[in-house]
């Protein structure tokens, strides 16, 4: 085990952790007892999707459910493309992350005392579980429509004050430094030998790139949906991670799997704010501007069907009317459920003069999730040796061609324990300290005029949005 070193132009710790989402900083507090961590956040350490997850965390809790059905529902949705053990083993991990989420003081919403829940979500914890797309039972744990929130703080919250770890929040990952064990660093022709040893960071406030030097580096930067004009995802979300996996040689899998969430608030200043699953899981119904309920005409689980089938419909619909947005009705619902169950959304719906116990939302799909990433094992294992990755920067197989709700958060929080029991042992290995040579700046040139760059970027993700959106045709994509 080392401590923490820093010289010059080096700075080292046993892990080195690219991400403090959910993945991240739960892969940090389960090592944190065995080693010395770093952890690195592009911008504040809340800012990722984690923060604003809303729906909640899926697990098979109630005693009416059982594993086999939280299987099955996921293999459905993930469209036959899903990796039948890598489900099972998340699945059959659930109930435990639940567990422990609830040990580190994650405020979930339970039952009230006085009600016996008249439905089928009996369940020993005492928590009150909601329903979402493609899940055939209630068995989704949330805390109000807030849960990314609830879980983020906890977790920086547990972190901070580790005396174990260390948070450089403003630190952009921009390389992965892989070695050879020959000691000769990037650009080594020799894959197989290869071994990942640490990461050229950013520093945003000095303007400098440091060396971070690690025995093992993880991956848990999210995802990409930046990349789409219209996107749920903070900023963060451009795919850092997947593109630093490939350049240093690993397998990406599944990238055309991007995931649209049906319903984001349709207005020109929500920024595609999210109006949760769980409306729908409580009875809210989708709706053309006529009133006409339309989802039973493509699926039989009408708006509780999976995403990808609930996206692609109102895609349609819209196209056919020439409509700018549906409509998503709760509102004959009391008042009181829907202030009480959703009091994020409705308070966001308020500010942009909506208001939801009284009338329909309009809503738009809109780029949610990243289905596809860096391929790893059952252990967050990557291709190169020493490198993990784990959350939604993975492809663990999990999700197949399309993510059931809440099974995300349940990906980051089992993964990270398994890399976490992967990493451990092999703290005692002997890592060859091979030198790294200090970032090399000769290279490199001002960037073009500011007004180029952001150009570029907005016809990048507007051609992204209509050429690779929701529906695809060979000719746009040749294109
Ligand atoms: P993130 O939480 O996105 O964190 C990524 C981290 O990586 C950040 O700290 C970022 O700063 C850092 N990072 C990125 N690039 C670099 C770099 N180059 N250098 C240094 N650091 C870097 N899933 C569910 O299961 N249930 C839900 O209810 C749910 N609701 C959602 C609602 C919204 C609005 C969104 C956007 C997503 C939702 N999801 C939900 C999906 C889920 O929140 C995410 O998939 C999950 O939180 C991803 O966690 P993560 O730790 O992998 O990444
Ligand atoms: C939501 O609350 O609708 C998002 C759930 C998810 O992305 O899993």
């Amino acid at each position: 085990m080392t401590s923490p070193r820093q010289t010059k132009h080096e700075i080292d710790h046993d892990v080195l952790i690219i991400g403090s989402g959910a993945a991240g900083l739960t892969l940090a507090l389960k090592l944190a007892m065995h080693c010395r961590v770093a952890v690195l956040s592009k911008v504040a350490v809340n800012q990722g999707s984690t923060y604003y997850a809303q729906g909640g965390i899926s697990a098979v809790l109630a005693e009416s459910d059982s594993i086999e059905s939280h299987i099955n529902d996921t293999l459905d949705a993930g469209a036959g493309l899903c990796d039948p053990e890598a489900v099972r083993f998340t699945v059959e991990n659930g109930r435990a992350a639940v567990e422990w989420l609830l040990d580190i003081g994650v405020a979930f919403t339970h039952q009230p005392q006085e009600q016996n829940p008249s439905d089928d979500s009996a369940n020993t914890l005492g928590l009150h579980l909601t329903r979402e797309g493609g899940h055939s039972h209630r068995r989704v744990a949330h805390a109000d429509d807030s849960t990314g929130k609830a879980i983020e703080t906890t977790l920086i919250d547990q972190t901070r004050n580790h005396p174990q770890i260390s948070l450089f929040e403003g630190h952009v990952a921009i390389d992965l430094i892989t070695s050879s064990s020959n000691g000769s660093n990037n650009g080594s022709s020799s894959e197989i030998e290869k071994r990942c040893v640490g990461a050229y960071v950013l520093n945003r406030e000095t303007q400098q790139v440091e060396v971070f030097r690690a025995r093992f580096v993880i991956l848990a930067s999210g995802g990409a949906s930046k990349v789409y004009l219209y996107t749920s995802n903070p900023d963060i979300s451009t795919g850092d991670g997947i593109a630093m996996a490939w350049r240093a040689g690993c397998r990406i899998s599944n990238m055309e799997f991007m995931q649209f969430h049906p319903t984001c608030l349709y207005h020109p200043h929500a920024k595609s704010f999210l109006v949760t699953e769980a409306v729908r899981g409580e009875g809210g119904r989708l709706l053309l501007p006529d009133g006409e309920r339309f989802m039973q005409r493509f699926d039989e689980r009408a708006e509780l069907a999976p995403r990808d089938i609930v996206a692609r419909a109102i895609d349609h619909e819209m196209k056919r009317l020439g409509v700018d947005s549906v409509f998503l009705d709760i509102s004959h619902r009391s008042k009181e459920f829907i202030l009480q169950h959703f009091p994020t959304v409705s308070a966001r719906c308020q500010k942009f003069g909506y208001d939801m116990t009284q009338e329909p939302l309009p809503v738009v799909p809109a780029a949610h999730y990243t289905s596809g990433g860096v391929m790893t094992d059952l252990h967050a294992r990557t291709d190169l040796d020493g490198l993990y990755a784990v959350g939604e920067v993975a492809c663990t197989g999990l999700h197949g061609a399309n993510r059931m709700a809440s099974n995300s958060l349940l990906e980051c929080i089992v993964f990270a324990k398994a890399a976490a029991e992967d990493i451990i042992p092999r703290l005692q290995e002997t890592v060859e300290s091979t030198p790294i040579p200090p970032w090399d700046a000769s290279q490199v040139t001002d960037s073009d005029e500011r007004i180029v760059v952001n150009h570029n970027w907005d016809e990048l993700r507007r051609f992204m949005w209509d050429y690779v959106g929701i529906v695809r045709t060979t000719k746009r994509l040749q294109r």
